[in-house]
């Protein structure tokens, strides 16, 4: 009964370097030496460096600040990793503001997005906050305390570029459509607080740099309509990970040109004379390549042509982006000889819990660790307990590398 599985197709490619791939096992080899137990994730900064980098290279007219974007990885080591480099951060809810604040980041560092923050923000005011409103009531509700503590504000706004990515007929539920946000200026002019920042965030793996483009320009013309004068634009997040496929087995960043962004952004900002700083909040690009997933196999079954891996971590508690992206999945143990389609699974009872399938060496067995790479954005924030603990985190910064998160049990 049942249909017979497909035959192990070309290998995907992932694109990663040698050395990449030698960092991670090398990390992993010495973690493990150091007590960890699978299934940990290992997150390191070198990575994040290396992004940043590279996007601190690009010519974008202006300087760049770029934000941490709290929701993608908030790990406390990150955070104050972040903190040191002179970088602000991101937050879009009440724990990421706390957290932020913990980790030491001062008012004019923090940057409040996201929806509906008129629900917990009051609480949590402070002098100079900067602060975009993504919603009339969010104004009408802040806007006393916006003046009381002078905020720094900006506008989200909701661009014909900005639509649900699985429904692309719909717009997202985010920011303020031109008419909305002509009267959020008029209100704001009213009680005298400036507009420092214009604000758009398309969605997540943009595909193509060219919506960056038509988004500013939508945002230049709102401008000058309105007769603003910003400081600041926030282009959002939204580069896709490096390293990662679509489940159609499409690299997804294979369309996206960092030159094309750098020329849509110097172009646009011909349209911008006041600002003085266009901000970036990449998540998954900046921090995905920072991490990754290290679990042990636990059983072995072979079905209707299909070896399947039962192991101790996967996607039901660790690794939710496996539903829509395929990650480079290598045994950290030397395993060559015959290849055949590979199933790889978590140990939860849910059919679901699949981290991947395709061709792998026959040769992996039980007690064999696997390495499921890429883990680091929207890992941590996804995970669950499904029937199981959290998993350890290890986190490596130069020569340091120590356990920053134990393995938590039901009680706590
Ligand atoms: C306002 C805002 N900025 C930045 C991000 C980071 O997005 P990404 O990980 O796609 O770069 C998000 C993600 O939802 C967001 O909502």
């Amino acid at each position: 009964m049942g249909r017979t599985p497909s035959k192990p197709g070309a290998k995907p490619d992932f694109g990663h370097s040698p050395e990449t791939l030698a960092f991670w096992r090398q990390q992993i080899r010495s973690a493990l030496n150091s007590g960890a137990t699978t299934p940990f994730y290992l997150f390191s900064a070198e990575p994040v460096a290396e992004v940043l980098a590279g996007l601190d290279a690009l010519e974008l007219a202006r300087p760049v600040v770029h934000w941490l974007s709290t929701k993608t990885q908030p790990l406390p080591a990150l955070l104050n990793w972040w903190r040191r480099q002179g970088r602000p951060a991101e937050v879009v809810s009440e724990l990421e503001f706390r957290q932020v604040a913990e980790a030491g980041f001062e008012t004019g560092s923090i940057l409040v997005n996201g929806p509906a923050k008129h629900a917990w923000l009051p609480a949590l005011s402070r002098p100079g906050l900067r602060v975009n409103f993504d919603s009339l009531r969010e104004l009408t509700e802040l806007l006393p305390l916006a003046r009381r503590d002078r905020w720094r504000v900006g506008l989200r706004l909701c661009t014909s570029e900005e639509y649900d990515p699985e429904s692309p007929e719909f717009p997202t539920q985010f920011g303020l459509t031109p008419e909305e946000a002509g009267q959020a200026v008029r209100r704001l002019k009213r009680v005298g607080l400036p507009i420092e920042t214009l604000h758009v965030h398309l969605r997540t793996q943009v595909a193509s740099a060219d919506c960056y483009g038509r988004a500013l320009s939508e945002v230049a013309t709102f401008s000058e309509a309105n007769g603003l004068l910003p400081r600041y634009l926030d282009v959002g997040g939204g580069w896709p990970a490096r390293h990662t496929l679509g489940r159609g087995g499409r690299r997804l960043d294979a369309g996206f040109s960092a030159a094309a962004f750098a020329l849509a952004v110097r172009q646009a900002m011909k349209r911008f004379p006041t600002v003085e700083a266009l901000w970036m909040e990449n998540g998954r690009h900046v921090a995905a390549g920072s991490g990754v997933l290290v679990i042990t196999v636990l059983d072995v079954k072979e079905r209707r042509g299909l070896r399947q891996l039962i192991c101790d971590g996967g996607r039901t508690l660790n690794a939710l982006v496996s539903v829509w992206e395929q990650h480079e999945l290598l045994p950290l143990e030397h395993r060559s000889g015959a290849e055949g389609l590979t199933a790889v699974y978590g140990p939860t009872c849910m059919a679901f819990d699949q981290l991947g399938r395709r061709a792998m060496p026959r040769s992996i067995r039980p007690g064999d660790r696997l390495i499921w790479f890429d883990a680091g954005a929207y890992h941590l924030p996804w995970e669950t307990r499904f029937s199981h603990d959290l998993a350890e985190v290890w986190w490596q910064e130069g020569q340091e590398l120590g356990r920053v998160r134990a393995r938590s049990t039901r009680a706590e």
